[in-house]
């Protein structure tokens, strides 16, 4: 496999957004964080408009002094950059209905995760350029990062280029919104998309299986809820892990472990036949995500996930969770030792 091209802030020329009217729609965790660091790194408030619903997101972007419209024909109409930063289901309604018409035909739509342009779900103009520049970290760390003058991993791609100059206004705006200071990582809304959805059908799916198993199984072998609560997570000695795989190595964090902890591990890991998992997960990411299946079927309850009562599909997935051995046991654990968590 071929590297990927990273950008830095050499790669990438503020000056390209001079005199323009950068719009962002959504003062959430990424807008807000975003729209500030682009301020600290020189643009003027004057040339930076947040697009937002009458909400509490509104005002706080008042309260941090900036520019507020809440009619969207308006905001659309002055956009010369647009930065979608409202919650991936509701892009399509939003954007299509309220936005698009209005937008001008030379303006750079900004994305900040692969899904609905992957899925074709927003409709642009062949003449507008649609660039993602999407930061693999929650705001509050954009916004931290940046306060304290490091970077942060993000991907960037160019994916409709009706300027002829549309990497070069992605890499302006990852400069400017603190992204390019640590390397910007080319990627494209296909890569995006693929490993995100991946991750969460395929390899997070597999790991809540394999605590639950593993829960059951040690507590029909007689060990008691509060110990395997403790052992398994609670104690977070996963999180741990994990965090010195990302620092030292994904195996190399071993070595912290006990000798015995490493035998058993790396032999053990050894012995497992992966071809089964490798299948499932194929068939996950072929079948599921990058043919589009996922994503047809989420939008079909897209909806529903709004609604406050019973009724909302992923409150019946999280009742349904609730039933295992493992949420029945933690619930217990959690409500006897509620002063102590
Ligand atoms: P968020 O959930 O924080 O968005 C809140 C904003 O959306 C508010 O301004 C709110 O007024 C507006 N909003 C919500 N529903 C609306 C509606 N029906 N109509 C109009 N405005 C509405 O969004 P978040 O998490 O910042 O995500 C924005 C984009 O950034 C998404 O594409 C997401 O995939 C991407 N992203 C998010 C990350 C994160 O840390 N949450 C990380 C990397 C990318």
């Amino acid at each position: 496999m071929p590297s990927a091209k990273i950008y830095y802030d050499n790669d990438a020329d503020l000056g390209l957004l001079t005199g323009k009217k950068i719009v962002f729609l959504g003062f959430g965790n990424q807008g807000a964080a975003q729209a500030q660091n682009l301020r600290d790194t020189g643009i003027s408030n004057d040339a930076i408009l947040v697009a937002n619903r009458p909400d509490a997101y509104a005002e706080d972007a008042t309260s941090k002094g900036f520019i507020v419209e809440h009619e969207f024909e308006k905001a659309a109409a002055v956009a010369d950059v647009l930065f979608l930063l409202i919650p991936d289901q509701v892009q399509p309604r939003v954007f299509n209905d309220q936005f698009a018409p209005h937008l001008k035909t030379d303006v750079t739509i900004v994305i900040a995760s692969g899904y609905n342009v992957f899925y074709k779900l927003l409709n642009f103009k062949p003449t507008q350029d649609v660039v993602m520049v999407a930061p693999r970290m929650i705001g509050s760390s954009v916004r931290s990062l940046y306060q304290k003058g490091k970077g942060f991993p993000c991907f960037v791609s160019a994916e409709q280029d009706g300027s002829g100059n549309a990497l070069a206004t992605a890499l302006a705006l990852s400069r400017a919104i603190g992204a390019t200071k640590a390397g910007a990582i080319a990627s494209s809304a296909r890569e995006e998309t693929a490993m995100d959805l991946f991750a969460e059908q395929a390899l997070w799916p597999n790991i809540i299986v394999l605590f639950r198993e593993a829960f059951s199984i040690l507590q029909e072998a007689g060990c008691s809820d509060e110990a395997l609560c403790y052992e398994m997570w609670m104690s977070k000695e996963p999180a741990e892990i994990f965090e010195r795989a990302a620092e030292e190595g994904f195996i190399t964090q071993l070595k912290h472990h006990s000798t015995v902890s490493q035998y058993g591990q790396l032999s053990g890991a050894l012995k497992l036949d992966g071809s089964a998992v490798r299948a499932h997960f194929k068939d996950i990411l072929y079948n599921q995500v990058l043919n589009g299946k996922f994503c047809r079927e989420f939008s079909k309850i897209e909806g529903d996930l709004e609604k406050q009562d019973s009724s909302n599909p992923l409150e019946q997935l999280y009742v349904e969770h609730g039933k295992s051995e493992l949420g029945q046991a933690e619930q217990r654990v959690r409500s006897r030792l509620a002063g102590l968590l």
